[in-house]
């Protein structure tokens, strides 16, 4: 093994280095000239040698968060438990998880996915949302992405709006959370969920629309609140309202977090 970072035992897959993950990222990426893969920052403690937590052989668990963006689902499944490494490929320089990888998500996963315990994806979303101008001008990243998941062998998340071209999966609400935006996203996953939780909308009052410039049209039902409050409302207060308005809101990972959680321990 390379590297002399803390030794990881991830959930049944024997021991591993956190740094050799991100070094072997950085020596074998093939992707487009001058796009990375490049660690760039984040609170890396957990992957120098020492570190904590995996020092004294503590477990960690390793997900790997494609199409990572600001971190919103990267904050939620840290408070599930779990040791994040984004990946993106724009710099991040607010990145919540662990350690951030600037690459191609769909190159990074194919030749790295089985290394990671757990795998979230976020494809972009323009291509399926109603909220979008142009549709056609986005690529469609859904089943691409999720054909490389099958293809890793992890447990996975995907996480997408309503009329992205999802297989199946459980639709989470801010309601549920007790947060003031609605943002109704299909969370597909590789095992079967049963959902507990209902959409409390009644309780929400008008709630707000965290969107881009071209879509969420104040009306009786919802407005879009004050921008500069759009992080609170999220419960991201590290990042900006735009990178909040491409993001998921962290309560909708650690749900799902904790229940992928239990299946891995
Ligand atoms: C919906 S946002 C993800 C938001 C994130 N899950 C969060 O909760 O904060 C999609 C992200 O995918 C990134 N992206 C788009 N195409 C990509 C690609 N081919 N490889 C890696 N990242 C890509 C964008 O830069 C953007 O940050």
């Amino acid at each position: 093994m390379r590297g002399h970072g803390p030794t990881v035992v991830g959930a049944g897959v024997g021991r591993r280095n956190v740094q050799d993950l991100l070094e072997v990222g950085m020596s074998s990426y093939k992707g487009p000239p001058g796009v990375g893969p490049r660690v760039l920052q984040g609170d890396q403690s957990a992957l120098r040698p020492g570190g904590d937590p995996g020092a004294g052989g503590a477990a960690v668990v390793l997900l790997l968060d494609l199409y990572c963006g600001a971190g919103g689902a990267a904050k939620g499944y840290k408070d599930a438990g779990f040791t994040v490494v984004g990946v993106d490929n724009v710099p991040q320089s607010r990145y919540r998880g662990d350690a951030f990888i600037q690459a191609d998500a769909l190159e990074f996963l194919a030749e790295h996915g089985h290394e990671y315990d757990a795998i979230h994806a976020s494809p972009p979303c323009q291509a399926y949302s109603s909220m979008s101008r142009n549709r056609g001008d986005h690529p469609s990243l859904y089943a691409p992405t999720r054909d490389g998941l099958h293809f890793a062998g992890k447990p996975f998340v995907i996480e997408n709006v309503i009329g992205a071209p999802y297989h199946s999966g459980f639709v989470l609400c801010g309601s549920m959370f007790g947060l003031k935006v609605r943002r109704h996203r299909n969370l597909e996953t590789s095992w079967l969920e049963f959902l507990t939780l209902r959409c409390a909308h009644d309780k929400q009052g008008r709630p707000i629309t965290v969107t881009g410039d071209s879509g969420g049209k104040p009306s009786s039902h919802s407005w879009k609140g004050i921008r500069s409050e759009w992080p609170l409302y999220m419960g991201m207060p590290w990042a900006t309202p735009k990178e909040c308005s491409q993001a998921i809101p962290p309560a909708y990972t650690r749900y799902v977090g904790e229940r992928l959680m239990e299946q891995l321990l």
